[in-house]
């Protein structure tokens, strides 16, 4: 397929999505956000792959959802669901892990964006923040409900009511991030990262994904029988006897799913 606002590579097992509206800060228009989507797809859909990483420039990850495309739209226009916010979705529902490779700006949807991500991987230039207050707007796609999962209550409502950015130093103190690397090394930390996940059995990979995930969204008693559940269904795959064997006998392990 053939991409316009976003270059699309393979290193290895990992694939590499890096926003490409670099005069825009990657604006995160409707026709960005439906290649993102359909490349996504494609890398969870890729035996050849086992993680994923998204990128920016080394100006802006992304400085949100593009405002010249929201700013005539009618309430009508967004409530339906066909503009803005239709694709967002699809980032939450790809099973292969997706690291955020930060620079920059991540304002608005681009901050959303990190967050829909499983890792953020930040360069010491990121910069966080939901801003959108100061365009009449407030944040549409997860950023008043991952934020204060992420960083508390007091530093969500901190930055989604003055609108102050966050730099990279407060983003890891507050947990926004995973890790925070100097911006010449960043896209190679990321893909590191990227490329040890990938050498990992995809079902324990897709099942921590999973597990982790759902610390978010049921009580503690329901996670830990959700993740005994699967910690149990890993002995059914033959990478549980491969990797255990190959600890036993002090050698590599060759895993069948990756
Ligand atoms: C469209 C944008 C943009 C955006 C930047 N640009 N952000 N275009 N949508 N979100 C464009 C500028 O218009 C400009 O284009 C070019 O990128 C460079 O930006 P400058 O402002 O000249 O750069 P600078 O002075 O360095 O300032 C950088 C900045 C600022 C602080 C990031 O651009 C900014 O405040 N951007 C808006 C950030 C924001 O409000 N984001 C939230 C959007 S609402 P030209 O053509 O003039 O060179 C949102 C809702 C999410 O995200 C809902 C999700 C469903």
């Amino acid at each position: 397929m053939n991409y316009e606002n976003i270059q699309v590579e393979t290193r290895g097992r990992v694939g590499l999505i890096t926003l490409n509206r670099p005069k825009a800060l990657n604006a995160l228009n409707d026709a960005l956000m439906d290649e993102l989507g359909a490349a996504l797809k494609t890398f969870d859909a890729d035996d050849g792959i086992g993680a994923i990483v998204v990128t920016g420039s080394e100006k802006a990850f992304a400085a949100g959802a593009d405002i010249g495309m929201m700013a005539t739209y009618t309430y009508m226009d967004v409530y339906k669901g066909e503009y803005i916010t239709r694709n967002w979705e699809t980032v939450r529902t790809i099973r292969k892990p997706i690291i955020a490779a930060v620079a920059g700006f991540a304002l608005g949807g681009g901050c959303e964006l990190a967050m829909m991500c499983d890792i953020v991987i930040a360069a010491d230039t990121a910069k966080f923040g939901q801003p959108e207050i100061k365009l009449g707007v407030m944040p549409g796609a997860g950023g008043t409900q991952r934020l204060p999962r992420a960083v508390s209550k007091a530093k969500a409502m901190d930055m989604c009511l003055t609108a102050r950015f966050m730099d990279a130093a407060e983003a890891e103190r507050a947990g926004l991030v995973s890790r925070v690397v100097p911006a010449e090394s960043m896209l190679d930390e990321a893909l590191a990262a990227a490329a040890t996940i990938a050498e990992f059995p995809l079902p324990a990979v897709m099942m921590v994904k999973e597990s982790v995930n759902s610390a978010y969204e049921t009580t503690l008693a329901e996670g830990i029988r959700f993740e005994r559940r699967l910690f149990h269904s890993l002995f059914a795959t033959e990478d549980q006897k491969e990797g255990m064997a190959a600890f036993i006998e002090k050698r590599k392990p060759v895993f069948k799913h990756r």
